[in-house]
């Protein structure tokens, strides 16, 4: 047997994981396990995942109930914690879907997803996208709902009471918002009487959303960065000719070569001293996402090289929530700096 092999599989220490601080006080794990199977990793291999990742030192989950999987992500959770690990070491996410917005919805969803997941609170809920339209899981990005809206800020706020509902029932610990932009946010943190503790946005070094960034960290929310390392593994729905991969940038491959890790590390690598909170998903190389955060970090010049790469690649373009005909998906995500007007 390799002498180095029970010290390769002995679990990473959970404090040695960077943590953020919310404006509650609370500490979030700087690094999560993604929990979407992307239409192909099955519910019991996520469930596996999670178990696993949680064996070698993850304890920070980010589920949704439009995973389809939270069932079995809850069995893998009660396991982990009948086995030894506090319910209060652990951070996990749900988050509320498109079609449940309306105000009589919003506790019965959160309330459904704290029974999938079998706890009696969770750490943090967020509205999963700020779009109220229904579509199918797994349908193509040509699908419309028929009654598909904008965004509309007055409805949203009423989605967002119950949110704040949901913190004063002791139900859900901190509430965020996810997919949002500049503009929308600023609307909501006028009115949030209950600010958002996170917001949850793709980030990865070939996109790198620096104003979204920089707003959100100035105003005291956390960004939690999703398809940190280019999501490889996406729904073939979700790739465009345009799309590049972080993984595969020369950049990347160099530090990477200088480090001995992976492409995918030296993402999570970045994320992390960036000061977002990464939430790769993996059911082969969780550990090493874990693992590469502890030692051997970045040098200031790699940081900047890395920086240097935003291609502003949006990846996840969310076609499927326009809401009429004749636009392109850039409008979802306002980008001339005013929310797109219905
Ligand atoms: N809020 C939102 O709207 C939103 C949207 C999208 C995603 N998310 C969340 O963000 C999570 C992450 O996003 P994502 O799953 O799309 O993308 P991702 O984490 O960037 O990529 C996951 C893919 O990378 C592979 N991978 C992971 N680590 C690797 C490594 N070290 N070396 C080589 N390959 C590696 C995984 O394969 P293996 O499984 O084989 O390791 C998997 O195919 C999701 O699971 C979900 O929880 C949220």
């Amino acid at each position: 047997m390799d002498p180095q092999e029970p010290a390769r599989s002995a679990p990473i220490d959970p404090a040695s994981i960077p943590q953020r601080k919310l404006a509650t006080g609370a500490q979030m794990p700087a690094v999560g396990l993604g929990t979407f199977g992307s239409d192909h990793v099955s519910p019991a291999q996520v469930a596996e995942a999670v178990k696993g990742a949680a064996a070698a030192g993850y304890r920070h989950f980010d589920c949704a109930s439009v995973y389809g999987n939270e069932p079995e992500v809850g069995a893998a959770l009660e396991t982990v914690i009948a086995g030894g690990i506090p319910r209060e070491e652990l951070w996990v996410t749900s988050k509320l879907w498109n079609d449940k917005h309306a105000e009589s919805d919003v506790i019965a969803q959160c309330r459904k997803s704290l029974a999938d997941l079998r706890l009696n609170y969770l750490d943090l809920y967020l509205v999963h996208w700020p779009f109220p339209n229904f579509h199918p899981p797994g349908c193509d990005v040509t699908s419309r709902s028929a009654d598909a809206k904008p965004y509309i800020h007055a409805s949203y706020m009423k989605t967002w009471r119950k949110m704040e509902e949901l913190v004063d029932m002791g139900l859900v610990r901190h509430i965020g918002t996810s997919n949002m932009t500049i503009p929308k946010l600023k609307l909501v943190l006028r009115d949030a009487r209950v600010k958002p503790a996170v917001n949850e946005m793709e980030l990865h070094p070939h996109f790198q959303q620096p104003e979204l960034f920089k707003y959100v960290v100035d105003n005291g929310i956390q960004p939690v960065g999703y398809c940190p390392i280019g999501s490889p593994g996406r729904p073939e729905r979700d790739r465009t000719p345009e799309d590049t991969a972080p993984t595969e940038d020369p950049v990347i491959l160099e530090i990477a070569k200088r480090h001995v890790v992976s492409p995918a590390a030296v993402c999570i690598k970045w994320a992390v001293q960036r000061g977002q909170t990464p939430i790769p998903f993996s059911v082969h190389h969780y550990r090493e996402n874990l693992e590469c955060v502890t030692r051997d970090p970045l040098t200031d010049e790699e940081m900047r090289a890395i920086g240097g790469l935003d291609r502003n690649c949006r990846l996840i373009k969310g076609q499927v929530f326009l809401w009429k005909e004749g636009q392109t998906w850039e409008d979802l995500w306002d980008v001339n700096g005013e929310i797109t007007p219905p």
